[in-house]
């Protein structure tokens, strides 16, 4: 019996991969920092229990493939916001954004085809681009350039004449770089001359700091059928294990063919599309206090990481990640150093080595990827303990 080759070129979440690791030196009784992984503390809105709770139906049924049609419409008036009008037909609810991507590179995929995508990038697009049939083509960025790529150079450079795609995460993961309106115009421009699909993953869309006002590619007109919008519950309304994602479309050929898709996994969860019926319904106000936690975060680790000798890091203009350029060689054997050898106090930090972001090889390994998703205090000492880490790696 054989597996696929497609399986086979795929990584393993270099996210989840060292776990076993953590939890092994946890249960000897280290306390771990862990912003490894982009899971919030912030409390979920207390309205998504509550509707879920109020569910008195006797039985729980299937629901309807595209969705329940209260949270279609509730997702419609949150993209009136932006401009964006939408209608039930252009909404399906997915099983987290992670299904919305996976579906969307099942229905626009060939075998062969090529997907660009700015790297480092999230991870998981590997394995979906690849589970499709595609590759991963990177436009090229570099940390001390603050991981701007979208210029006309640099995508002109990464073009190949099997593109089929361009990916736009923004605001990004792993970096935190967020687009402007001119650089989204500017990969329009190129996707409609190169005949492109466009996915806007802004699952981070709201996460925009230093005033900056939040936008979406779905806000550009000439370019709406051939952009695919991602968005999610997870980040925006904390609310990562509720699963509920959607991808947005206006283009009926598509919308055709990723029903298809959608009708033969039925339905996303009937309880939790009652509660995030409810988040999306949630004012602004609610997000604009989430956003100002994030940036107050970002603020402190940044200060912190400007205290350690040899580190490379843009500020992050958006997300809750930043991706830092560390004096090691090696990022993994260093993590594995944290994890299993360094403490102080009984306590040690947690991050992510930013090679499995690239899919350039030997790009990232001396990076790292940290998600600063715990509270300012926690934050400071786990930025203390990767000094002190450091230090002790250095002088082992
Ligand atoms: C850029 C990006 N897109 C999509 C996802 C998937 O999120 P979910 O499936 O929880 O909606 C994540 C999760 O970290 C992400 O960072």
């Amino acid at each position: 019996m054989q597996l696929s080759d497609r399986v086979q070129k795929m990584q393993g979440s270099p996210i989840r991969k060292f776990n076993p690791i953590a939890i092994a030196a946890e249960e000897k009784g280290k306390k771990i920092y862990h912003l490894n992984i982009g899971n919030p503390d912030i409390q979920t809105p207390p309205c998504y229990l509550e509707a879920i709770k109020a569910y008195n139906a006797k039985t729980i049924g299937y629901a309807e493939s595209p969705g329940d049609v209260n949270l279609q419409d509730a997702i419609i008036d949150y993209f009136a916001q932006y401009d964006i009008k939408l209608t039930r037909q252009n909404v399906l609810v997915t099983n987290g954004g992670s299904e919305a991507l996976s579906m969307a590179f099942n229905v626009i995929l060939n075998e062969g085809d090529d997907v660009l995508i700015p790297e480092p990038y999230y991870t998981n697009y590997h394995t979906f681009v690849t589970a499709s049939g595609g590759s991963v083509v990177p436009v090229q960025t570099t940390p001390e350039n603050g991981y701007e790529w979208a210029t006309e150079a640099q995508l002109e450079a990464a073009v190949t004449p099997n593109t089929k795609a361009i990916v736009c995460i923004t605001p990004g993961n792993p970096t935190g770089r967020v687009m402007t309106l001119d650089e989204m115009k500017i990969v329009g421009e190129f996707a409609k001359k190169h005949d492109l699909w466009i996915i806007a993953d802004e699952v981070y869309r709201e996460f925009v700091f230093d005033g900056k006002k939040p936008t979406s590619l779905g806000m550009l007109d000439d370019i709406a059928d051939r952009v695919l919008i991602v968005d999610s519950i997870s980040k925006r309304y904390s609310t990562c294990g509720g699963r509920v994602g959607i991808l947005v479309d206006r283009n009926p050929d598509f919308h055709d063919a990723v029903m298809k898709i959608a009708m033969g996994r039925l339905c996303v969860p009937t309880l939790e599309m009652i509660g995030a019926t409810e988040l999306y319904r949630l004012p602004m106000s609610y997000v604009d206090s989430v956003r100002a936690e994030y940036e107050a975060r970002r603020d402190v680790a940044y200060e912190e990481l400007m205290k350690i000798p040899g580190v490379v890091c843009q500020k992050p203009g958006g997300a809750f990640y930043m991706t830092i350029k560390l004096p090691v060689e090696s990022a993994e054997d260093f993590l594995i150093f944290m994890l299993e050898e360094f403490e102080d106090n009984g306590e040690s930090m947690m991050f992510t080595p930013a090679a499995g972001f690239y899919a350039t090889p030997g790009k990232g390994i001396d990076e790292i990827r940290i998600a600063y998703v715990l509270c300012q205090d926690d934050i400071r000492r786990a930025m203390e303990l990767l000094r002190l880490g450091i230090e002790a790696y250095k002088n082992r």
